[in-house]
């Protein structure tokens, strides 16, 4: 990778979306803890370096600091929040409380023209999140933006391409964010804009032929997005010498098991082995309720059944992981890959011997969808949202049952058709249906029925870790409520689910 950006984490809610950003943007960017060695820093030749957040104020002792020679490398800076407080305090600026701001507020500028602002209006909204505020600027700089509650809500010295933002220009809160983004990247920093799945496509096919050599791999179809993606890459690399494992729990949602072998047998033609387990599962789950015991029963089945199959590959030399960027971040530099082998391949056996590969390593979750169009994959798949790997059993209150499971998954089936065709897809995290096991009262016809209740759920999230509830329009829930309890036999009274996360989660259990 010839041009990045690093992202110096002081323990910022928004890191990962500094990074996100600066990748839409087209520059690639990583996130370092904001006390990596300085020469380490160094040795990446990042083209800029960007400071994020943090919780802390600038004077606490034990508050993240990062090497000081890094404001004198010649590298371009941006500081963000805690950033821009942190780089006034070392170079002789003055920070203090002031009248806290959290949420919207109105910048004006304060200064004529400068490359940070080219083109921006003289007042815009942004979001602030801050205690501390810069009081007096460090020598060299001036003033670009002022708000209420921060004298200074933006700096620069144009002469050592520093510069500062109090404000969040990360969150799509703030009008106007991305182009400041864009003209800190392009105009003050002078990058060329070199990232895009494109070329990350071709550069990693060569990645995972030089690393795989004339080695075998074995990949784990989930029905997710991020295992199809990385098997298609991996097959791009290595063709005949991936094989596909496709354990079919029976929990997926309608049509979607043969959307994935139809995929991989059609599309991106791979040895493909899908194993219908469904009986299996079902049995396994006979009698249990309790939500953790479901989850516990079918992970080990999982990888039982994967491990049988396989044992029936012969010898492999690669297990292939759907690994994203964010659990690279959360599990620290350097332990991902052991603690993703626990959590995911601890069951296979110690005579498999195999290395990780983990083609997706260092993406986000929209940058995989787009590497997955790259790929030919159908637009259904790489676009669908986020499913539990326990599927439809963890949204089914009470024991698994197949004649409940057929009531949910034409039920879901109902709530996506309605939602998509409101064109909500795009804005929501995740819509779906739960069937929380009560049955309750109607009357259809002339006839007393005494049917099942659906849960409608549709969350809005950027990553999952918290979430609100949709607030979707009365005649969409209207109309899903009526086609549900007309199309679904055994339905007849429909709930939605306005619990936002926390204090509830997204699935129910
Ligand atoms: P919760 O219910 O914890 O869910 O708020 C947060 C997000 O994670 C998904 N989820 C899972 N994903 N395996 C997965 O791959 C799982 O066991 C699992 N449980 C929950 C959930 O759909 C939501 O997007």
């Amino acid at each position: 990778m010839n041009e990045r950006v690093l992202v110096l984490d002081f323990g910022a809610q928004y890191a990962q979306l500094i990074a996100r950003r600066v990748r839409e943007l087209g520059v690639y960017a990583e996130i370092v803890p904001a006390d990596a060695p300085y020469d380490e820093i160094l040795a990446r030749r990042p083209a800029a370096l960007i400071l994020s957040g943090g919780p802390d104020s600038v004077y606490r002792d034990g508050a993240p600091r990062a090497d000081e020679r890094l404001l004198g490398a010649g590298i371009p800076l941006l500081g963000i929040c805690y950033g821009m407080q942190y780089i006034a305090y070392l170079l002789g600026g003055c920070v203090q409380p002031g009248r806290p701001e959290y949420g919207p507020a109105q910048v004006h500028r304060t200064a004529a023209e400068d490359p940070l602002l080219a083109g921006l209006p003289d007042r815009f909204r942004v979001w602030m999140s801050h205690g501390d505020r810069v009081e007096q600027l460090p020598e060299g700089f001036q003033s670009l933006l002022a708000s209420d509650g921060a004298p200074c809500a933006a700096m620069g010295d144009r002469r050592r391409r520093i510069y500062a933002v109090q404000f969040h220009p990360e969150v799509v809160h703030t009008e106007h964010g991305m182009e400041i983004l864009r003209s800190f990247l392009y105009a003050i920093a002078g990058v060329h804009g070199t990232w895009d799945m494109g070329s990350f496509l071709e550069r990693e096919v060569a990645r995972i032929r030089a690393q795989v050599g004339e080695g075998s791999a074995l990949v784990a179809l989930s029905g997710g997005v991020d295992s199809a993606v990385a098997a298609a890459i991996v097959h791009r690399a290595i063709g005949d010498r991936l094989t596909a494992v496709f354990v079919d729990h029976g929990f997926l949602r309608d049509g979607e098991a043969d959307e994935v072998e139809q995929t991989f047998t059609e599309r991106v033609p791979l040895r493909l082995i899908r194993v219908p387990a469904g009986e299996r599962f079902l049995e396994a789950l006979r009698g249990v309720t309790d939500p953790e015991l479901k989850r516990k029963r079918i992970g080990n089945l999982f990888i039982r059944v994967f491990e049988e199959e396989a044992a029936k590959v012969g010898p492999i030399d690669f297990l292939v992981q759907g690994t994203l960027y964010p659990d690279v971040i959360e599990s620290g530099p350097g332990q991902a890959a052991v603690i993703k082998s626990h959590h995911n391949v601890g069951g296979l056996p110690e005579d498999l011997r195999f290395r990780l590969l983990e083609p997706l390593r260092d993406l986000f979750k929209d940058e995989v969808r787009r590497l997955g169009e790259e790929l030919g994959l159908p637009y259904g798949l790489v676009h669908r949202q986020p499913f539990p790997g326990p599927g439809l059993a963890i949204r089914m209150v009470g024991e698994v049952q197949a004649d409940r499971l057929e009531v949910l998954r034409r039920a879901d089936l109902v709530v996506r058709r309605e939602v998509e065709a409101a064109g909500l897809a795009e804005e929501l995290w995740q819509w779906f249906a739960v069937l929380p096991g009560v049955r309750t009262v109607g009357v259809m016809g002339d006839h007393r029925t005494y049917g099942e209740a659906v849960v409608v759920r549709a969350v809005i999230s950027d990553d999952g870790m918290t979430a609100d509830w949709a607030k979707l329009d009365p005649a969409l829930l209207q109309r899903i409520a009526s086609a549900l309890v007309s199309e679904v036999p055994g339905v007849n009274r429909v709930l939605y689910d306005i619990t936002s996360k926390p204090p509830g989660t997204i699935e129910w259990e």
